[in-house]
C-alpha cells in the first residue's frame, strides 16, 4: 500500500471513530407532551410514523398531532368530563382509563370497542384524588401491539388538597411527566413484537434523551409503560429523592428513598431537590443489576440483552437557573388517608397466580388456574361490598396485579405491613414469585349487571395471553332483575337528513347508553345520554337502514328501534 493511500485509510478510520463516538454522546431533547385541560375532550387515534433514528421511519400510533403517544389530559376533581374518542386506525381498538374510577360501560376495557372510523362518547364525573394517571388500547389480544405502536397518554388530576400544598406544578418545567418504557427495533426500524427482550430504553417516546431543569425542587410524574420490564429507580450520585403519591393518590407524607422498583402501569410521582445545584448533571438510572431473579428486567429470565440485568441510563438531567418562584423544600406532611377498615370487610376473595405448562417448556402464568374467557364473568360484586382480595403466587415469576374500577389499599406483603411508598392509593400492586398479597377495597357508586370490569396482570403479554378475569357490581336496588318492562322509544323525524331524535313513550325514562349500527351490526356511533337533547347527528352517515339500541339507566335493558338515512 502507497504511503499516501495508507493515510487517507488512516484519515478515515479517525474519521469513522470521531463521528461514531460523537453518536454515543448524542443526546435528544425530552419531549413534553401537550396538554389538553377542560371538561370536553377530544381525542384522535391514528396510524401515524416517527423517525425514531437514521433509516426508515418505524411505524406507530398516535393521537391528534402526535407520532407517538399523546396528550396529557387534565382533570379537576369533581368536574364531569366528555370524551370523544375517535378511532382512525384500520383496526378495532378501546381506550381504557387506567386507575379512573368510572361506569363500567364507560371504561374502555376489551368490551368497549371502537370499530375503525367510529367515535366513542364516554363521559363520568371525576372522584378520583389528585394524582398520576393514564389511558391506553385494551382490546384482546391486541393490547401489547397497540400500546408498543405508541398509543396512550397521561392523566393529571388535580384537587383541592394538592392544589393548597407548597409543590411544583409548572408543567414541563419543574412538574414533569416521564413514561418509561423499552423497544427493540428491527433492521428496517420496525418495533418487534415476537417476544425478543427489548434493548432500547424511550423516555416520552424519545431515545438518549436528556432535560434542562432547574435548581430547585423538581417534580417528576413517573409511568412506567413497558410491556414487561421493572426499573429500579434511582439518581446517579445515589441522592435521595422523596416519593408522594402511588398509584391513585398523595401519601401522607413524603418518603425519602435513594431506590424504587416501579413496575409495568404503575405510577409514582417523586421530588427532586436540585436546589443550588445549577450547572450540576445528574442523572435518572435504571439499577437492575441488584434485582431478585423473579423480576422482569433481570438476565435470569429473559435472553440477554443490552438492558436485562444491567444497570443503565434513562435520563440525563443538566441542572440549569432557577425559575423565577421557585420551591425550594419539601413539604413534610401532604395529606391524612383514611383507608378502609378491614373489620368492615364482608367478603374475602382468594385469588391464585400460577404457572401453567402450555407444554414445549413454555410456562404461562394464568389467574385462578384458567386463561381468560369474555363470556365468563369471574365475579359478581354486590355494589358497596367492602372486600379483602388475597392473591396468593405460586409463580416463579414476579406480576403487577390490576384491577379496574377501585383503588386499593394494602394490607400486607406476606404478612408484612408494605413498604412505605406503597402504603397509600393503588391500582396496582407487584406480586413476588411465592408471595402473598392482602389488600382492602370498596366497589362503591357504579353497578351495571351487563358491563364488566377487569383484573389482569399488567405485563401486555400477559393480559394478551389471558392472565386476565373479569366481574360485574350488581345492586339489588333498581334493577329489576326479572320482568324488565320494555322500554319504548320512537326515533323521528323518519327517514332522517342531518339528525334524529329520540322521543321516549314515558318522559321520565333515561337512556344509560346508545349505540347506532348499521344494516351490518357494525356499531357507528356510541354515545352517552345527555347528549341526546341535541339530537344524533346522523349528517355523514351513508345513506341505508340504521339501528338505535338503547339501555335503559335503571333496568339496563336494551331496546331497538330502526331508522333510515335518505
Ligand atoms: Cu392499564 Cu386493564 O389496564
Ligand atoms: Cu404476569
Amino acid at each position: 500500500m502507497k504511503s499516501s493511500s495508507l493515510f487517507f485509510s488512516l484519515l478515515t478510520l479517525i474519521l469513522l471513530c470521531h463521528i461514531s463516538s460523537a453518536q454515543s454522546q448524542t443526546y435528544n431533547t425530552l419531549w413534553i407532551p401537550d396538554t389538553l385541560s377542560g371538561t370536553n375532550f377530544s381525542l384522535t387515534i391514528k396510524d401515524t410514523l416517527k423517525q425514531f433514528r437514521t433509516g426508515n421511519q418505524t411505524i406507530t400510533g398516535g393521537i391528534n398531532n402526535t407520532n407517538f403517544w399523546g396528550p396529557t389530559l387534565f382533570f379537576n376533581k369533581g368536574d364531569t368530563v366528555r370524551m370523544n374518542v375517535k378511532n382512525t386506525l384500520n383496526d378495532s381498538t378501546t381506550l381504557h382509563w387506567h386507575g379512573i374510577h368510572l361506569p363500567a360501560v364507560m371504561d374502555g376495557g376489551p368490551h368497549q370497542v371502537i370499530p375503525p372510523g367510529t367515535t366513542w362518547q364516554p363521559f363520568w364525573k371525576v372522584t378520583n384524588n389528585a394524582a398520576t394517571y393514564w389511558y391506553h388500547p385494551h382490546l384482546h389480544e391486541k393490547t401489547e401491539a397497540q400500546t408498543t405502536a405508541g398509543v396512550g397518554g397521561f392523566i393529571i388530576v388535580r384537587d383541592s388538597v394538592e392544589s393548597s400544598l407548597n409543590l411544583p406544578r409548572i408543567y414541563g418545567v419543574d412538574d414533569i411527566p416521564l413514561v418509561i418504557n423499552d423497544r427493540r427495533f428491527s433492521s428496517t426500524n420496525q418495533f418487534i413484537l415476537d417476544g425478543t427482550h427489548p434493548d432500547v430504553m424511550l423516555v416520552n417516546g424519545v431515545l438518549n434523551p436528556q432535560y434542562s431543569i432547574p435548581a430547585q425542587v423538581v417534580r417528576f410524574r413517573i409511568l412506567n409503560s413497558a410491556t414487561q420490564r421493572c426499573y429500579n429507580l434511582g439518581f446517579s450520585d445515589n441522592r435521595a429523592f422523596y416519593v408522594i403519591t402511588s398509584d391513585g393518590g398523595l401519601l401522607d407524607a413524603p418518603v425519602p428513598i435513594t431506590r424504587y422498583m416501579i413496575c409495568s402501569g404503575e405510577r409514582i410521582e417523586v421530588l427532586v431537590n436540585c436546589t443550588s445545584q445549577q450547572s450540576q448533571v445528574v442523572n435518572l438510572m435504571a439499577y437492575n443489576s441488584t434485582l431478585a431473579s423473579d423480576i422482569a428486567g433481570t438476565a435470569s429470565k429473559v435472553t440477554q440483552d443490552a438492558l436485562s440485568g444491567k444497570d443503565f441510563q434513562i435520563l440525563r438531567l443538566n441542572i440549569t437557573s432557577p425559575t423565577a418562584k421557585p420551591v425550594t423544600t419539601i413539604p413534610t406532611a401532604l395529606t391524612v388517608n383514611k383507608f378502609f377498615d378491614a373489620a368492615n370487610a364482608t367478603i374475602t376473595r382468594t385469588l391464585s397466580i400460577s404457572d401453567f405448562n402450555a407444554g414445549g417448556g413454555v410456562l404461562k402464568a394464568i389467574l385462578n388456574n384458567q386463561f381468560f374467557d369474555i363470556k365468563r364473568i369471574d365475579y359478581q360484586i354486590p355494589l358497596n361490598s367492602t372486600e379483602i382480595w388475597e392473591i396468593r403466587s405460586t409463580s416463579t415469576l414476579a406480576h403487577p396485579f390490576h384491577i379496574h374500577d377501585v383503588q386499593f389499599h394494602i394490607l400486607s406483603r406476606n404478612g408484612s405491613v408494605p413498604p412505605l411508598p406503597e402504603q397509600g392509593w393503588k391500582d396496582e400492586v407487584f406480586v413476588r414469585a411465592g408471595e402473598t398479597i392482602r389488600f382492602i377495597t370498596q366497589f362503591n357508586s357504579y353497578s351495571d349487571p351487563i358491563h364488566p370490569f377487569m383484573y389482569h396482570c399488567h405485563f401486555a403479554t400477559h393480559e394478551d395471553q389471558g392472565m386476565m378475569g373479569q366481574f360485574v357490581v350488581t345492586s339489588t336496588t333498581g334493577i329489576l332483575d326479572n320482568n324488565t318492562p320494555t322500554l319504548k322509544f320512537s326515533l323521528y323525524p323518519n327517514p332522517a337528513n342531518d339528525k334524529v331524535w329520540i322521543k321516549f313513550a314515558d318522559a321520565s325514562t333515561e337512556a344509560y347508553y346508545v349505540t347506532v349500527t348499521n344494516a351490518l351490526g357494525r356499531a357507528i356511533l356510541m354515545l352517552p345520554q345527555p347528549q341526546l337533547e341535541n339530537g344524533i347527528d346522523v349528517a355523514n352517515f351513508a345513506s341505508g337502514v340504521y339501528f338505535v339500541r338503547l339501555m335503559d339507566k335503571k333496568t339496563k335493558a336494551i331496546t331497538m328501534q330502526k331508522f333510515i338515512k335518505q
